[in-house]
């Protein structure tokens, strides 16, 4: 069974919901840089503040921010027997970078996940999306209302529309999804890493097929 995995996908691909099932199932650690960046906007921290001024455009957080994030994050005990990762790496320079930090911690990457959605069901998804303010539970509209509108099955918070979650913002990550995390698709080909799964299919149906590529 693959331990150390990562998610790829366009924004609304549904890196995020497998992310948690994955978790759930293997009990693996999910490291997700949108989520890290979204609790330090949470806490007002200066981190909070800078990602803040890329996310709310749709626009990617620097390289140098987001791999000296992850590089403390990896470094952690609990993820000594695994890890998932979900939004990092988005360009190459993130890629040569988690290449030598999971060297350093005896850690190579075993297999990349590539999410694949048509781009027309993509922005269905992101205007359709709801985020719970207090726990982060992701529901939709018409996919996965939850059962009082607006409030969280899990924990009875509000629910909220992320502020990139707009046509706009949307666009320019879209944008910045085919120009700068695309080309990884051929970048984990060439290293005989990656495995792609039809993401426009039912949340359990993806997830069985993700099952299969890890414990293949
Ligand atoms: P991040 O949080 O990583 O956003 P993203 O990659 O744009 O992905 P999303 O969270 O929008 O979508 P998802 O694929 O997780 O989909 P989800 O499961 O929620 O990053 C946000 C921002 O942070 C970036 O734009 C950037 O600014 C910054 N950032 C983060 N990482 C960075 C990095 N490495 N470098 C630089 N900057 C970085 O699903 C979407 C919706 O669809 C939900 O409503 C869900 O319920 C529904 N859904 C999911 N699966 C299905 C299904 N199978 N069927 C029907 N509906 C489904």
């Amino acid at each position: 069974m693959k331990t150390r995995i990562l998610l790829l996908g366009a924004p609304g691909a549904g890196k995020g919901s497998q992310a948690k099932l994955i978790k759930d199932y293997y009990h693996i650690p999910h490291i997700s840089t949108g989520d890290m960046f979204r609790e330090a906007i949470k806490e007002g921290s200066e981190l909070g503040k800078l990602a803040n001024t890329y996310i709310s455009r749709g626009d990617l957080v620097p390289d140098e921010v987001t791999i000296g994030l992850v590089k403390e994050r990896l470094s952690k005990s609990d993820c000594k027997n695994g890890y998932l990762l979900d939004g990092f790496p988005r360009t190459l320079v993130q890629a040569e970078a988690l290449d030598k930090l999971s060297k350093d911690i005896n850690q190579d990457l075993q297999l990349v996940i590539d999410v694949d959605v048509d781009d027309q069901i993509l922005i269905d998804r992101i205007t359709g999306r709801r985020v719970c303010k207090k726990c982060g539970s992701t529901y939709h509209i018409k996919n996965m209302p939850s059962k009082v509108e607006g409030v969280c099955d899990n924990c009875g918070g509000e629910l909220y529309i992320r502020n990139d979650d707009n046509l706009t913002a949307f666009k320019t990550r879209l944008e910045n999804y085919y120009k700068q995390t695309a080309p990884l698709i051929d970048y984990y080909k060439n290293k005989n890493l990656l495995v792609k799964v039809d993401g426009s299919k039912e949340l359990n149906e993806v997830f069985s097929s993700i099952k299969k590529a890890i414990e293949e």
